[in-house]
């Protein structure tokens, strides 16, 4: 066997070798490859759908990043809704703020607060969300965050708050978790009354938290 002729065996045998590293996990565990893609753990669609939103209701993401749910839930009110998408980090809310000019989505309004103030007006919103935020946001600002959001939701309004369980099978935010109770004395202490969790999710709590309508 000439050079050429190794040489050419030496480059299938690695092509055959970066196939099957690719392959073989996906193989030998189906669930493996897919369980880390987060459309199929988040299952943003039925989120959404428990959210109750109507066409024009008027909802703030909190903490929205890059819009994972920003642009679904603007989707969910219509044209005569309103998404504010919230978050502290100037960086993500202008990937977010490109994509408006860019589809023209009049009824996502995009609002940097600051770790204690969402800048969001007093009653203004039917309800609010907050996915994975509570565990970025420092201990000591969480109690803030939360009365600051209270304070901006309608009387009645819905508080929803999904964060990961302590023990998810994912390999982030190990050690920043928030242990359930945790997250329902955050909500408590924001006078807010828990009336409606939701099982499904496989790493995330998700709570619904309401707003009294009456003064306590
Ligand atoms: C893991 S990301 C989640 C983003 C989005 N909710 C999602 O589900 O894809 C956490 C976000 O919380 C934001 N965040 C941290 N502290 C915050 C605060 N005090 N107020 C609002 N957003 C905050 C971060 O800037 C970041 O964009």
């Amino acid at each position: 066997m000439d050079a050429r002729a190794r040489r050419h065996r030496r480059i299938l045998w690695c092509a055959a070798a970066l196939t099957l590293a690719a392959v073989l996990p996906a193989a030998l565990c189906p669930g493996a490859a897919k369980k880390l893609r987060r459309d199929d753990w988040q299952q943003p669609a039925r989120v959404v759908a428990d959210l109750g939103l109507k066409p024009g209701s008027i909802i703030a993401d909190v903490g929205c990043g890059r819009g994972y749910f920003t642009f679904r839930l603007a989707k969910a009110v219509g044209a005569g809704g309103k998404v504010f998408a919230e978050d502290v980090d100037a960086k993500a809310l202008k990937s977010i703020e490109d994509r408006v000019a860019k589809d023209h989505l009049a009824n996502i309004v995009v609002v940097k607060g600051d770790a204690t103030d969402t800048k969001l007006r007093d009653e203004s919103l039917d309800a609010a969300l907050f996915v994975n935020v509570f565990h970025h946001v420092p201990k000591q600002h969480r109690p803030g965050l939360a009365k600051d959001v209270v304070r901006a939701l309608k009387p009645g309004g819905y508080f929803f708050l999904i964060d990961w369980t302590f023990d998810a099978k994912v390999p982030y935010d190990k050690g920043r978790r928030i242990p359930r109770d945790d997250l329902l004395k955050l909500g408590a202490e924001a006078g807010l009354k828990l009336d409606a969790e939701f099982l499904y999710l496989e790493h995330q709590v998700f709570l619904r938290f309401r707003k009294p309508t009456a003064p306590k």
